[in-house]
């Protein structure tokens, strides 16, 4: 089983921006925690900064993997362009985030993406991202 995580702006910070919010754990560190959980599954990670290349990347896995667990950052907020890469591909997308935007601001409360994403997670912190995996292995 192949699974995709996308992290999107800003998130090549994780362990060093806001900490309060975000953790003091980098992604990479996750990640290696990640893959001993599920030894069995690939699990491939990607980042960018830049909107292009994170649709690029969905539509590179997006007919062959077998989910997408994608953190979008403020692009979640504000993209049609990736909410229309999501709709294009086949493979099931999870929006996830580490905070819980709905106890943030007004302007975190929407999401372009959601309703062309499998579903939401949200407020669990590096653990969204598991839950995210468990719910793409379990069905
Ligand atoms: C985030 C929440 C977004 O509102 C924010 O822009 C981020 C991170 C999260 O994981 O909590 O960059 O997606």
């Amino acid at each position: 089983m192949k699974i995709q995580i996308i992290n999107g702006p800003n998130l090549n910070l994780l362990g060093v921006r806001e900490k309060s919010i975000y953790g003091n754990s980098s992604f990479e560190d996750y990640l290696n925690e990640l893959r001993k959980r599920f030894p069995t599954v690939q699990l491939d990670y990607y980042q960018s900064n830049v909107e292009g290349e994170l649709i690029n990347k969905i539509h590179e896995v997006g007919f062959s993997y077998e989910g997408i667990v994608l953190n979008a950052g403020a692009y979640t907020h504000t993209s049609v362009a990736i909410a229309d890469a999501i709709a294009a591909v086949n493979t099931p997308v999870i929006e996830v985030h580490i905070s819980n935007v709905y106890k943030r601001e007004d302007f975190r409360h929407h999401s372009m993406l959601a309703a062309s994403c499998k579903g939401v997670i949200a407020g669990f912190g590096m653990d969204s991202y598991r839950l995210a995996i468990e719910n793409l292995i379990n069905t």
